[in-house]
């Protein structure tokens, strides 16, 4: 027997094995660092010229007009390869400069890229030339904590997910003092330009600062990120501009791969319903490419439930009196969608599968929404004539409760309507206790409902179970029993499956999965029907075997909850995110050198072969239109939800019921594999972009 020589600790510190397998500097992680992502073609060069382009048009917002007078009329601007640049150019090109970058908001992989590419192009340009990292999001440019990015940083960062190089913030700039200390602090470090890796309120915000900092000479530039794929960018005659903000595709595969590793523990197990609710605060895009990336067997997507109309009760309207009731989803009547097709699974002998919720699906839901409208209202109305804060006042749910219960007994003013009435009360008063908590949640800093606070599927999965208990009590939930099996188990024990078939199952003798008769719920029913049947006489005993096959038939709701949100946020970007990235990282040092501000940087054509990638600046204050918040109307970019009619939904919905798989034999789940930067990945965008650019109009 080989005797265990025990090495004291430190030596095994110090052994080359034991240094090596604790690496932090792993394989995986330089091989990433290594990666070049390939350039476009207006790249390939040492400069590049911007070319205004009127082929697009905007319908612009006369207050954007209005507040943005140095930016509005930007054009569009094409980023072309110059080869022989005059010496203006040259002169412009070569300058040094002084950039300050900043993240804002969720992180999104692919954003080091960004800072990449801006460095990487601003050094070639001019040696010199300085780059600085705002720490913490927004926040560091008001309180000026800053960093000097050096090359070191950047090689260590290169095509690794997150924010982490100089994290990120939720602060906006949004007041005027708020803006003037930012003006302050980029003047004071000699700012050439400003360059703002945001969402759409992020990006909002550059085009405010822009304006803000023109007569001091500083530009200001965004760059389209956030994994909720909402900032897309087509002019008014739909041509496509900006398909996809950067981090979406990451996000997305790295949830997939996820979702489909339950898929395939559900399929093994088969006991559970895996609730996958998945990021995006409202519009369900990562949802939708989830569902294409990996197939689960159900996925919601919150813009479909917003359009329902059900037809039944549409029909049903009494005296030709259109029943408005119809219109849009109603939580219960989603949580019986659900069950079906769940009750159908299990009909099939399939009493497990995956589902994909959406984070922001309750924003569609018609109920809900007016539940939130009007919380919304009565929130800002009290802190708007009061001294506290709503919140303060009434901490406690209770205290919140007695307040509306208040408000709805309050005497109806002539000609009015009551904002929240009696019925409006008993309806609150019928959700689960969490979810009214959460409704009534403090709003974010914008005065919107923050969606992230709600288990989203926990109140969906908690009507579903309640749905299908009661169906199981009807009989009408069952697992359907293989015919071979049941015939083995009978014969086992001596028992001819023909003579009992017939009589405790509804569908003997058909195709498909035995289903055992409405009438069968429990042991008792089981025997009375053998009785009835005259297989059994009343005080027999139910023979065992067919008590085994009714156990089978019983089935058990068990989910297991995942939110799949933070660890796409921080995945490592794909092979299209890390390109995308840096690429957009060059074209905003090319915006910048050739004087552009108030410009989003983007890259169209993303569906098609990357050489065919065309760099663009886009004027963001084009982009603008009122909307409430914070219950006053404010200049914002519009949110990009799913459209029910982009070939990508049409695409989902059409394969939905062969995803669902409700009939006897193999799942459909899809495995998309895990997230690489390099090897047989370069064909991989996401499946969303291909599907929706079948039907692309012309640019
Ligand atoms: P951004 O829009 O800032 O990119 O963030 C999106 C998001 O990831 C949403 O999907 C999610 O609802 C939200 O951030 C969560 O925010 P928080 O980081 O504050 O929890």
């Amino acid at each position: 027997m080989n005797e265990r020589r025990s090495i004291p600790t430190e030596e095994l510190l110090n052994h080359e094995v034991v240094k090596e397998v604790t690496s932090s500097e792993n394989k995986a992680l330089l091989e990433r660092r290594g990666f070049r992502p390939a350039l476009c073609e207006a790249f390939k060069g040492k400069y590049t010229l911007l070319v205004d382009t009127d082929k697009y048009s905007f319908d612009k917002d006369r207050h954007a007009a209005e507040e943005l007078p140095a930016i509005i009329d930007n054009p569009v601007q094409e980023v072309v390869r110059e080869d022989s640049p005059d010496a203006a150019l040259r002169g412009d090109y070569e300058k040094m400069r002084n950039i300050g970058i900043v993240f804002s908001g969720g992180p999104a992989p692919g954003g080091h890229n960004v800072i990449a590419g801006l460095f990487d192009a601003a050094r070639a340009a001019n040696p010199d030339s300085r780059i600085f990292g705002f720490l913490m999001g927004p926040d560091g440019i008001i309180e000026n904590e800053k960093v000097e990015i050096t090359k070191d940083m950047v090689d260590a960062y290169r095509n690794l997910g997150g924010f982490t190089m100089i994290k990120t913030g939720r602060t906006k700039i949004d007041s005027r003092s708020k803006k003037q200390v930012s003006r302050e602090t980029c003047k004071n470090l000699g700012l050439d330009a400003l360059v703002i890796v945001g969402g759409d309120d992020s990006n909002t915000n550059a085009a405010f600062l822009a304006q803000e900092f023109h007569e001091d000479g500083i530009q200001v530039i965004g760059v389209p990120k956030t994994i909720d794929g909402d900032i897309q960018v087509r002019d008014s005659r739909g041509q496509v501009l900006c398909a996809m903000s950067f981090g979406f595709h990451s996000a997305a595969r790295a949830f997939a791969n996820n979702i489909s590793n339950l898929s395939t523990d559900s399929g093994s197990d088969v006991k559970y319903w895996h609730t996958c609710k998945v990021m995006g605060r409202v519009a369900s895009h990562l949802a939708l490419e989830v569902a294409l990336q990996s197939h689960p067997s159900i996925t919601l997507i919150g813009e479909e439930l917003a359009d329902y109309v059900d037809e039944e009760r549409l029909h049903l309207s009494e005296g030709g009196e259109t029943d408005y009731k119809a219109y849009g989803m109603t939580l219960r009547h989603l949580s019986r969608m659900i069950c079906n097709d769940i009750v159908r699974r299990a009909a099939a002998g399939k009493n497990y599968g995956v589902i994909v919720i959406p984070e922001g699906v309750l924003e569609f839901i018609n109920e809900i929404q007016v539940f939130i409208i009007k919380l919304n209202a009565i929130i800002a109305g009290y802190n708007a004539t009061h001294d506290r804060d709503f919140h303060r006042k009434y901490p406690l749910l209770e205290d919140k409760l007695e307040f509306l219960k208040n408000l709805s007994r309050r005497p109806r003013e002539q000609g009015s309507i009551p904002i929240w009435s009696g019925r409006d009360d008993d309806l609150f008063n019928d959700l689960p206790v969490f979810f009214q908590e959460g409704l009534l949640t403090e709003r974010d800093s914008h005065g919107n409902f923050q969606f992230s606070l709600v288990e989203t599927d926990k109140v969906i999965m908690g009507l579903v179970k309640d749905y299908l208990d009661i169906l199981r009590e009807l009989g009408e939930y069952k697992i359907g029993i293989d015919p071979a099996y049941y015939r083995k188990v009978l014969q086992n024990d001596g028992l001819d499956p023909d003579v009992f078939g017939p009589v405790v199952f509804s569908n003997y003798g058909e195709e498909g999965m035995l289903l055992m008769k409405k009438e069968v719920i429990s042991r008792k029913t089981l025997a009375q029907e053998l009785v009835k049947g005259g297989k059994l006489e009343k005080d027999e005993d139910v023979p065992p075997a067919l008590e085994k096959i009714f156990r089978k038939s019983v089935p058990k709701f068990k989910t297991q909850t995942h939110f799949y949100g933070y660890d796409g946020r921080g995945n490592d970007p794909t092979y299209f995110d890390c390109t995308y990235t840096y690429n957009l990282g060059l074209c905003v040092f090319s915006l910048i050198a050739n004087g552009a501000t108030g410009q989003m940087a983007a890259v169209r054509n993303l569906e098609q072969d990357f050489s065919r990638w065309e760099p663009v600046g886009i004027p963001i204050a084009s982009l603008m239109h009122l909307e409430e918040r914070k219950t006053k109307l404010a200049l914002v970019i519009e949110k990009t939800v799913v459209d029910v009619n982009s070939p990508s939904f049409r695409v989902v919905k059409a394969l939905r019921e062969k995803w669902l798989a409700a009939r006897p034999g193999d799942d459909e789940f899809r495995r998309p594999g895990p997230v690489l930067c390099f090897g047989e990945t370069e064909e991989e965008r996401p499946i969303t972009l291909t599907l929706n650019a079948l039907e692309r109009k012309g640019s």
